[in-house]
């Protein structure tokens, strides 16, 4: 990391970019609502001068998702340029579209991780999304990396009342596979997902999903990679995130979002409502500098929190946890109905905090009075 690098107080060290809006989905869940091709979307030039902004100012990790990335004909183009400015590249795809020829192409750019979202037994994952086949071909994507034996995959699953009895059966299928990452996530009340608000997890089916992680774990037959709208504080919640302090959501402080279009934001699964800027009117170092952006988590206050966060001891180290989920449940940054340490403490139990986090706890509220004034990391 250069020099110039190392003196930003905020740079753009993960950034996630739907590389295209088209997709061969339409899923019930999909929190952008993808499908058609935006009429503006990025040229391959634009594309690729954006990837060599994104190195230079040291961003370490570039995913590219969508849409449906693998229907953007220049994505090995722009995977291999990621590579080649330092940086290392991800892609999250549904797996429809791979075959051997797709796999090839994995393997030749040597992704660092390439997640195929897998959501459930056949119907169910047909169902959530609404395109037949689309589990058996998915389950091909990760059979077919799997036999290779040297391409780092992960399966994704986004947990709803659509699929959450059914985690047993798909950790199974997954290790039939051959998948040794499974990344799990909560289904947020976002894009397409607002249509099925009922379908979102409720506060009190959510430690079924917790106490599921923390038995996938303690099994050890599969690496659980725990999602950021998962956990927090409270007995179980630490548990999850193994004892370590959890320090909430980095939008536009370590993580960027950048749409088809060139629209930026602190994480792409914020709503449009949190675009900063377009890189087609200012350069995205421009928006990524400007003072006045990304305020709600580089200028966060105690008083921006809401409800269920506001009196919360964990407040200065979380800010409220996962800022989408919290968003789209209370329509606030921080007011998180989703953490454990709330859910818990409602039904009488509360653990004490390990030593690590009792002495960040005193650390920060010896020095800011309880109060978060200006978070820095
Ligand atoms: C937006 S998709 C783009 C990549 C590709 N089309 C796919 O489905 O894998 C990226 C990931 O976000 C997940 N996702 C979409 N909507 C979501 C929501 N409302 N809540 C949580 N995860 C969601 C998808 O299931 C997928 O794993
Ligand atoms: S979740 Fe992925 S596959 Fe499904 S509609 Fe959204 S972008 Fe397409
Ligand atoms: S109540 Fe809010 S601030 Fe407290 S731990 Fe939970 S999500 Fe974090």
């Amino acid at each position: 990391m250069s020099q110039e690098v190392q003196e930003r107080k905020y740079y753009p060290h993960a950034v996630v970019w739907e590389i295209t809006f088209a997709c061969n989905m339409r899923c019930l869940h999909c929190g952008t609502a993808a499908g058609q091709k935006r009429s503006d979307e990025l040229t391959h030039e634009e594309a690729i001068a954006l990837v060599d902004e994104l190195c230079g100012l040291g961003a370490q990790e570039i995913t590219l998702s969508g849409g449906e990335p693998l229907l953007r004909k220049d994505w090995p183009q722009l995977a291999q340029r990621i590579i080649d400015g330092g940086s290392k590249a991800y892609l999250i795809t549904n797996g429809y579209a791979v075959d051997e020829k797709i796999v090839d192409e994995f393997e030749r750019i040597n992704f660092t991780n390439i997640g195929v979202s897998f959501d459930g037994t056949e119907p169910t994952h047909n169902h959530i999304r609404q395109r037949e086949k689309s589990f058996k071909r998915a389950k091909n994507a990760m059979q077919m990396m799997s036999d290779r034996g040297n391409i780092r995959f992960c399966a994704i699953t986004q947990v709803s009342n659509m699929n959450l009895n059914e985690m047993d059966e798909i950790k199974q299928i997954l290790q039939d596979v051959g998948c040794r990452q499974w990344r799990i996530q909560m289904t947020t009340s976002t894009g397409r997902m607002k249509e099925q608000d009922n379908m979102v997890l409720t506060t009190d089916k959510f430690p079924y999903l917790v106490d599921k992680l923390l038995e996938y774990k303690e099994e050890g037959k599969i690496d659980i990679d725990v999602g950021e709208n998962i956990g927090f504080y409270g007995c179980k919640g630490t548990q999850l995130w193994d004892g370590k302090p959890y320090f909430g959501c980095f939008a536009g402080m370590r993580v960027a979002g950048i749409t088809s279009n060139g629209e930026v934001r602190g994480c792409l699964s914020m709503p449009e409502y949190f675009n900063e800027g377009n890189i087609r009117d200012s350069s995205f170092t421009e928006i990524w500098d400007d003072p006045n952006n990304f305020m709600y988590n580089r200028v966060f206050r105690s008083s921006d929190a809401g409800g269920w966060c506001k009196e919360c001891k964990y407040l200065p180290l979380c800010r409220g946890g996962c800022a989408t989920t919290s968003f789209s449940a209370t329509n606030m940054r921080a007011n998180n109905p989703y953490c454990m340490y709330q859910i818990e403490k409602a039904n009488g139990i509360e653990c004490e905090d390990n030593e690590m986090i009792q002495s960040l706890l005193d650390h920060v509220h010896k020095q800011l009075g309880g109060k978060v004034e200006t978070v820095e990391k």
